[in-house]
């Protein structure tokens, strides 16, 4: 890591006969970054490794929006997921969204010129908009359709093919039809939210079918879903010690030193952490909202409460952000 956090006492705790906190982290695990649309971009991405790194294996880009016709090379539309925007060595996986095959397949030729070997699907996003236009999880329920893009993309382009799935639309029926197609083409591997499209972000990940899907599927399984503390991962990986790839998203965004956690036995003072990344993001920062934006994650990480965080949230100005959350976390490590 870089600079120096300081290191509080490891903390053992027992629960349900199982000791929480001993790592249980191999070293085949591999910790995954979300794809998280306006906040884990390149300038992202690169604050946290500049500050952490080595601590993330790979990174999932948030989606590229593919649409008939309108996809030729132009810098703006692919400025997440150029190489001189992600010269650090964590891997980048750039993802798609869309359901056109011609579309897909120029995107793909276009993300090798740049020199990558991976493209993620997306048939995850839940939200409305998406659903209507038969993108994301919108697809999910048409299974014929996603074989028919699997089928015209996956010979015709230079790079491998994952996917991102969440359980289904309104039923987990959509992923179960889906397994004969994952496991008879040649996808790279996929990632599972197990959730409905339905429920968003709210409802309980449906582990009882992650387990059971990861049982029919002959393809490499990335788990995502409510990873917030290490005792999250802990209780996922005694249940699923086949699984090697973890995806974080939220949980990243609200304690960045959670990879560390769940990699070794040690507790960091996290305000220090926090602070030096909100440090690095001020440099790019291209507004205060932006900024807003990282401390309604950060602020769950860090216990803030809501009268402080409504002062963060009043300010207009970048510095003044600054300012205040300065003295919030001041205010919070004196001791
Ligand atoms: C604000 C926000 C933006 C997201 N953007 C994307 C995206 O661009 N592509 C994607 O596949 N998933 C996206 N997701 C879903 C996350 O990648 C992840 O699947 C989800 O948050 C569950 O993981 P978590 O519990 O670790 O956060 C987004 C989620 C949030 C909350």
């Amino acid at each position: 890591m870089n600079g120096e956090l300081r290191v509080l006492f490891p903390q053992i705790k027992t629960k349900n006969t199982f000791v929480f906190e001993t790592k249980l982290f191999s070293p085949e695990d591999k910790l995954i970054m979300a794809p998280m649309q306006n906040l884990t971009g390149y300038l992202f991405r690169n604050a946290y490794n500049k500050l952490f790194p080595n601590i993330i294996d790979k990174a999932i880009t948030p989606f590229i929006s593919i649409t008939h016709g309108s996809n030729c090379f132009s810098k703006r539309k692919f400025r997440d997921v150029l190489k001189e925007h992600n010269t650090s060595k964590m891997e980048i996986i750039p993802q798609v969204l869309g359901n056109d095959i011609n579309a897909m397949i120029e995107i793909a030729e276009a993300l090798f010129s740049l020199g990558y070997k991976e493209m993620n699907l997306n048939l995850g996003c839940p939200f409305e908009r998406t659903l209507k236009k038969d993108r994301g999880a919108g697809l999910l329920s048409d299974t014929k359709r996603i074989e028919n893009i699997i089928e015209g993309v996956i010979n015709k382009i230079p790079i491998n093919l994952s996917l991102k799935l969440r359980l289904g639309v309104e039923e987990k029926d959509d992923i179960y039809r889906l397994i004969p197609i994952i496991n008879y083409y040649p996808i790279k591997n996929i990632i599972i939210h197990p959730r409905l499209a339905i429920d968003k972000y709210e409802s309980k990940v449906n582990l009882d079918c992650f387990e059971d899907v990861i049982s029919k599927v002959n393809k490499r399984v990335v788990y995502n879903g409510d990873i917030f503390s290490k005792e999250d991962f802990n209780n996922l990986k005694l249940r699923f010690p086949t699984i090697n790839d973890w995806m974080i998203g939220r949980g990243l965004l609200n304690n960045p030193l959670l990879p560390f956690e769940i990699r070794s036995n040690e507790y960091f003072q996290k305000e220090e952490g926090v602070l030096a990344l909100h440090a690095e993001l001020l440099k790019t920062a291209k507004s205060v909202n932006k900024m807003k934006e990282y401390w309604s994650y950060f602020s769950k990480g860090l216990n803030i409460e809501e009268d402080k965080l409504s002062i963060i949230y009043t300010c207009t100005t970048l510095e003044e952000l600054d300012k205040e959350v300065r003295n919030i976390i001041r205010d919070m490590t004196k001791v």
